[in-house]
């Protein structure tokens, strides 16, 4: 009963407090509407990328992982291009009844995070297909928090990490979540490369890290 209120109450109120966000980004208002919404990532954390997203108004953002930050990510980019991947088809079709208003593609990336070592041997294992309304156009925000990555059973962030290091634009931002994890640490500074760390923003449920990336062509 308790968490049905909750989930109600989280539905309807996901797109006035992305808005109150959108006019007022203060820590202290993120703070409060991250604990209501039940998002994952720090209030500082969402702090970052809420601003990196003011500066490139209106711009090209990708995000790897649905979830309870969604709806700020769309809204916070109306205007722009927003879409989501998300391997999870239960997880899918929840988020996305709830929030109509998302382009979000269900993906499926068929690796293990057991199987990591490999793949960075073989990175050209890392390509795969992408949904064809992505078009062949740069990124100029990726973000990194799907999919599921905190055993060997589920599919690791080898692929998300390797397609936001092709996929973004020139200049463009790279946030990943979880780079205290091995595989998120060592597959970011494969492909994303230490020149290019910006910030680490530490929490006890994970670290953020913010990639500024040059040099790209698209
Ligand atoms: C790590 S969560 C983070 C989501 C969001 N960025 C946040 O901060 O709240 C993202 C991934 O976890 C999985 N996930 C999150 N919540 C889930 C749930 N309630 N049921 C199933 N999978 C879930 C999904 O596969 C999704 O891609």
């Amino acid at each position: 009963m308790k968490t049905l209120v909750k989930r109600t109450l989280r539905r309807f109120l996901a797109i006035p407090s992305a808005k109150l966000i959108k006019l007022w980004p203060s820590l202290r208002l993120i703070s409060v509407i991250r604990k209501i919404s039940g998002i994952q990532l720090s209030a500082e954390q969402l702090h970052v990328i809420v601003r990196a997203l003011k500066d490139k108004a209106r711009c090209r953002l990708l995000v790897f992982g649905l979830g309870n930050d969604s709806v700020l990510w769309s809204v916070l980019n109306r205007g722009g291009v927003t879409v989501f991947l998300e391997d999870n088809e239960p997880w899918f079709r929840e988020v996305t009844r709830r929030s109509s208003c998302l382009t979000a593609f269900l993906v499926n990336y068929a690796t293990q995070r057991g199987d990591w070592k490999m793949f960075l041997d073989s990175p050209a294992l890392l390509e795969m297909a992408l949904p064809p309304e992505m078009q062949n156009q740069g990124w100029d925000i990726i973000l990194v928090d799907g999919p599921r990555g905190d055993g060997d059973q589920f599919p690791g962030r080898m692929r998300s990490i390797y397609l936001a290091s092709k996929l973004v634009s020139n200049a463009g931002e790279v946030f990943v979540h979880d780079c205290e994890r091995e595989v998120e640490g060592v597959y970011c500074q494969a492909f994303l490369g230490s020149q290019n760390l910006r910030a680490e923003i530490k929490d006890r449920f994970g670290h953020l890290r913010h990639y500024h990336m040059t040099g790209r062509c698209h």
